[in-house]
Order: C-alpha cells, then structure tokens, then sequence
C-alpha cells in the first residue's frame, strides 16, 4: 500500500501528509498534535478549540490544546453531540458560545472529532461572521477518509438527513490515527464499510492491501497508510468535481440503495451496514445489467463478509424501493445509479427501472425461518 509522501506544505509536518491538489493539507499521523501546532503558529490566528463532549475526544481536544498552547487558545469548549444532535439548534449554541469565547472574524475554528464535529463545527464556522477559517482533527474513521474532506459540512432536518449545510472547505485536516484505538468497534466499521466503496473505486492496490489485512487483527493494522491510500481516493474524486456536478456521484457507489434501506429502517440500520448492503446490491444489479463478473462480486461480498458486515436484511423490498424513490438525489423521476464495471472500474449515471431493482432487492431479503416460529 503506497501512502503518500509529498511535499509538506508550509507548516506542517506528520508521518503522512496528502494535498492531491487540493486547497488544503490533510496531515495523517500516530500523533497530530505537533502538526496541528505547527499549522496555527504558522496561521498566526488565535484559536477557539470545538470538541466533541465524548471523553475519549475531549482527552484528545485536551493533548491538541496543550500542544498549541494557552496563549494562543481563547477557549476550549466540549458539545455533547451525536447524531441526534447534529441541528441548527446545535449550530446556534456553537455560534454563541464563540461570541461568548470572544471569537471574530480572524479567529481559526479547531474542530476535534467525529463526522458529526466536522459537519457540524465545519458548518458553523462556515457561517460564523460569514465564514472564518476551520480545521479539523478526526477521530473517528468515516471522519479520516470521507466527512472531514471534500467541504461538504451541514445538519440534519425533520425531513431528512444533511438536508441543510454549505460546502465550507477546511483549511486543513488532521488525521489523528492514534484515536482509533479508542473507537468502538461498530464506529470503525462505519468507516471500514466507506473504505471497501472506495477500494472498489480506486482499484487492486488499496483493495489487494484490504483482502490482505482481512486476516489480522484491526489493531495490527498499518491505518495511516490505510487512511491515506483511501483519502486519496476522496480527494483525488473532490478535486476533479468539488461541488458534485458530476464524477463527485462516483462516491454514491452503494449510496443509492444504503439511503433506502437507512430510510425504510427509520435508521435502525446503521449507515455503514447499509453500505455494505447497498455495495452488495449495486453488485447484484451490475450483474443483471451485465457490468460485473460474478468473480469480482464474489470478493466484494468476501470482504464485506469478513469485516463483519451484514449481506441480509430483514427489510421488505417494495419498502426500500419506496424510500428509495423518495430520496432526495433522485432526479427526472427516474432512479439512478452508480455501478461498477470491475474492481477499479465504476460509472455513473446508470438509469434502471424498478422492476430489476425490487429484484436485486429481493436477494438481500432474509427471511426468518419456520423454526423460529415464523
Ligand atoms: N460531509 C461529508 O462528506 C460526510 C461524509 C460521510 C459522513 N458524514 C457524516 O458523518 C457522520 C458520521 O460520522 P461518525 O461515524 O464519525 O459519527 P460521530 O462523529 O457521531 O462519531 C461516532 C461515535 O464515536 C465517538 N467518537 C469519535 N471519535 C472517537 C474516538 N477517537 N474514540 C472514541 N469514541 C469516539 C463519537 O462521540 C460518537 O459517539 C454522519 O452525520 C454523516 O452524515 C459526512
Ligand atoms: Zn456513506
């Protein structure tokens, strides 16, 4: 797995650093802190430190907020969030608490955790005083290799998840890979289900490494360079496409599906398990169209299989077909689709008509057996 070696910009030093191009530096390392001193004293803005609550992240907050040191910092302030909590109802707490922290406009917003931290404190800082600058230090996988990079920050409303934001790129992020020892195992799996979609994407390098780390233990993972051979993946995808008018949909491959299945279940099922779900459809309907071999299927759903992620679903088709016509990325009434061709090969754009679709849903179906009494 080759991880990323390029030239450092200014201010910034960790194990692996990444730009692909794009505005900013993404920093990944076993310890970020040095980096993210670095990057501020060479800001020379003055910083208001955003954690999220959680104790693992407020003691990383904690070692961030040292490392910058006092004089610098104007305040240190913990949300407890979530996603239940990722709302503009939030966002307006954030935004007082930075009035109330003495915040202006040339104040830098350091945002330490999650997707929710960096969607949410992302989104705010966007908006504070019409936008000052924000970085971000991710703890958590999906945060590493898909939330914290590409701008896209925001909240949820009653009606819908991310249905409010504004793409606000980040002056920089730090991968604090260290941080993922503390995170519960169905968390790195949310992440883990990301980085399958964006092996497929990129290829065999990254997902040859994955069919090899498949047989260790997750905490013998080499996960900065996991981290950074599936940033560059984003990064590379962003870069060509920042505000989704086109390849950017090459991202959505398993979305389609994953955001139906999410829906129909009132979002009892995780989203990562609905990717893994909505890979193995866009598998299957690869197949019916004609895309895919049944060979190449076959290590996908192995890879699912052995990183623990579900392939049923107790979900009734017609019901995912429904949530899935409802969703918000549907255009001209008619679903589309990402699917790959192989493994490094992956279009977009793929119409298909709900009959093959509820068929390809059909198959995910677990049913319950007799013996259990139903
Ligand atoms: N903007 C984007 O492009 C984008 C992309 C993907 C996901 N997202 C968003 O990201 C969110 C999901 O991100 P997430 O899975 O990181 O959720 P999260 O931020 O809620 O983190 C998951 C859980 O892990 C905890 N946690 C975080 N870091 C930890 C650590 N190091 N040790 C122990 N616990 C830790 C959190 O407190 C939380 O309980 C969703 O809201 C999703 O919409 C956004
Ligand atoms: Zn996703």
């Amino acid at each position: 797995m080759a991880a990323q070696e390029e030239d450092s910009p200014v201010g910034i030093s960790a194990d692996v650093v990444t730009n692909h191009d794009l505005s900013y530096p993404i920093a990944i390392g076993y310890d970020v802190r040095q980096a993210v001193a670095e990057f501020v004293r060479s800001d020379g803005r003055r910083v208001v430190l955003l954690h999220d609550a959680n104790p693992s992240v407020a003691r990383i907050a904690r070692r961030v907020g040292r490392s910058i040191g006092k004089g610098r910092t104007l305040a240190t302030l913990g949300f407890a969030l979530g996603e239940a909590r990722k709302r503009l109802s939030t966002v307006e707490r954030v935004l007082d608490a930075l009035i109330a922290a003495g915040a202006d406009r040339k104040t830098l917003v350091v945002g330490v955790g999650g997707g929710v931290a960096s969607d949410l404190f992302g989104f705010a800082a966007g908006m504070f005083m019409r936008g000052v600058g924000y970085a971000h230090v991710a703890t958590s996988l999906v945060a590493m290799v898909d939330a914290s990079i590409g701008g896209k920050t925001g909240v949820d409303l009653r009606g819908g998840k991310n249905l409010a934001g504004a793409f606000v790129d980040p002056a920089a992020v730090f991968c604090d890979v260290s941080a993922l020892y503390t995170l519960p195992l169905r968390s790195l799996r949310e992440g883990l289900a990301e980085i399958v979609k964006a092996a497929i994407i990129e290829g065999d390098d990254l997902f040859d490494s994955l069919e090899t780390l498949s047989g260790h233990d997750f905490v013998r993972w080499p996960w900065a360079d996991v981290v950074a051979a599936a940033a560059k993946v984003k990064t590379a995808i962003v870069h060509d496409d920042r505000l989704e008018a086109g390849m950017r949909e090459l991202l959505n491959l398993g979305h389609t599906f994953a955001h139906g299945i999410e829906r129909a279940s009132h979002y009892r099922v995780a989203h990562g398990a609905a990717v893994a779900l909505g890979l193995r459809a866009a598998g299957l309907l690869a197949l019916r169209t004609g895309r895919f071999s049944e060979r190449e299927h076959l290590r996908v759903l192995t890879l699912l299989t052995l990183f623990g992620m579900p392939l049923q679903t107790s979900l009734d088709a017609d019901a995912v077909l429904e949530a899935m016509r409802s969703d918000k990325k549907r255009r001209d009434g008619r679903l589309r689709f990402v699917l790959p061709r192989s493994i490094g090969d992956v279009e977009y754009g793929i119409e298909c008509g709900d009959r093959t679709v509820r068929a390809v849903l059909s198959r995910l179906r677990w049913a319950p057996s007799s013996a259990r009494g139903r």
